[in-house]
């Protein structure tokens, strides 16, 4: 079900399906075409030989060969010649075609390029809203893991007008003299983003009682997180009410929150860009502890407003600081009430932070 953007080349991913930015004959060209051809071997030309090429808009299956991939699916992208030509619908249909045939076979992770985005000139921040806007779509009816893969981070163009107001809000938010202690996001060689956990502790970091690191609670005792709560919010007595049942876990918390907010578990789930076995595991486990990532996604999920995403994040043991991105991309979005979790994933994304969801 999740949607995630990743920065890679897409011949190493290793998924049930990637697929090919291709051309009307199948037979191989450049960009992601070379590549795949390359990296899969004499075997997928001589399979293309045999489907007597694709239209453009649709899509056709082979096998991976040498690939690390299953399988690939080919599909031909409209070349863009200024919009007025059919350019969006036929692209759109190069990503419905292309989910449509990779659940057919069965496929549970598929990896798409931004097709038409290179040598068939389509702007690449149209192409990828595009692809977004149809695998979002898809989602919604389906349990299939998909990614974007971006061969260079300027393909995901975050909006520039958004960047800009990103970029002071971030500046307006962050506390003078705070180095942020949090993992520090460090790209491993190669083009593979993984991140690597380095806790860089420049500075000694602002601790809770609990000793935890600020933007954590740690183990809190009950009294302390309720001071700090109200230390943090003016808090609405309702919510305080709710707060004080803290013998409530997270789980019980967000199963409580989407009654609440009248809303089904697959729709949470959903919109918090996780797939149904992490939300079961959930639902099962009172206990269950989430990742801070894991917790805001469901927070977005359910449209929280700040006192209540803090006061959920609260159950998890986490804070939205002000000493790191994350915390405060996440922030930007709750105060401005937009709560689409694929706009936060690409702010996040274009800043090189962790992705919402799972
Ligand atoms: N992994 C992931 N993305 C890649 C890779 C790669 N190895 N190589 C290129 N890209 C990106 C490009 O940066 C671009 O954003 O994929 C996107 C699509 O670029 P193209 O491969 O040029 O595909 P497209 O624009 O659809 O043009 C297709 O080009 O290669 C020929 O035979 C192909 O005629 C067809 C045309």
């Amino acid at each position: 079900m999740p949607l995630f953007i990743v920065e890679n080349d897409i011949t190493k991913m290793r998924c049930d399906a990637i697929v090919n930015a291709a051309n009307n004959s199948l037979l191989g060209g450049g960009g992601v075409d070379g590549a795949i051809h390359a990296a899969a071997g004499p075997g997928l030309r001589a399979e293309c030989r045999t489907l007597g090429g694709c239209a453009t808009g649709e899509a056709k299956l082979t096998g991976g060969y040498s690939l690390p991939a299953k399988r690939v699916v080919h599909t031909v992208g409209p070349v863009w010649r200024g919009g007025a030509y059919g350019e969006e619908a036929l692209l759109r249909s190069c990503y419905r075609s292309s989910l449509r045939l990779a659940e057919d076979a069965g496929c549970e992770t598929v990896a798409f390029p931004l097709i038409s985005a290179g040598a068939y000139g389509y702007p690449k921040r149209e192409a990828f809203n595009i692809a977004v806007d149809e695998i979002s779509a898809f989602l919604r009816g389906s349990e299939m893991t998909v990614y974007i893969v971006v061969y260079r981070r300027e393909d995901a163009l975050f909006d520039a007008r958004e960047t800009a107001s990103l970029d002071a809000y971030i500046e307006e938010q962050r506390e003078p003299e705070q180095l942020s202690i949090f993992e520090d996001l460090e790209l491993e060689p190669g083009r593979e983003r993984r991140f690597s956990r380095a806790v860089k502790r420049e500075k000694p970091a602002r601790r809770a009682e609990s000793g935890a690191p600020a933007g954590t609670l740690g183990m809190m005792s009950a009294p302390a997180v309720e001071a700090r709560v109200e230390e943090m919010h003016d808090l609405s007595g309702d919510l305080a009410d709710r707060l004080r049942r803290l013998d409530e876990s997270f789980s019980q918390s967000l199963l409580r929150l989407i009654d609440e907010k009248d809303m089904t578990d697959v729709e949470c789930y959903k919109r918090a860009n996780v797939d149904r076995k992490h939300f079961s595991k959930i639902r099962g486990d009172a206990a269950y502890r989430p990742s801070k990532q894991t917790a805001v996604a469901f927070a977005i999920a359910l449209r929280l407003d700040r006192a209540e995403t803090d006061a959920l994040l609260l159950k998890a043991g986490f804070a939205l600081s002000r000493s790191n991105k994350f915390d405060i991309i996440v922030a930007f979005f709750i105060s401005r009430g937009e709560y689409d979790i694929n706009r936060v994933n690409e702010a996040l994304f274009a800043y090189d932070q962790p992705l919402l969801g799972c």
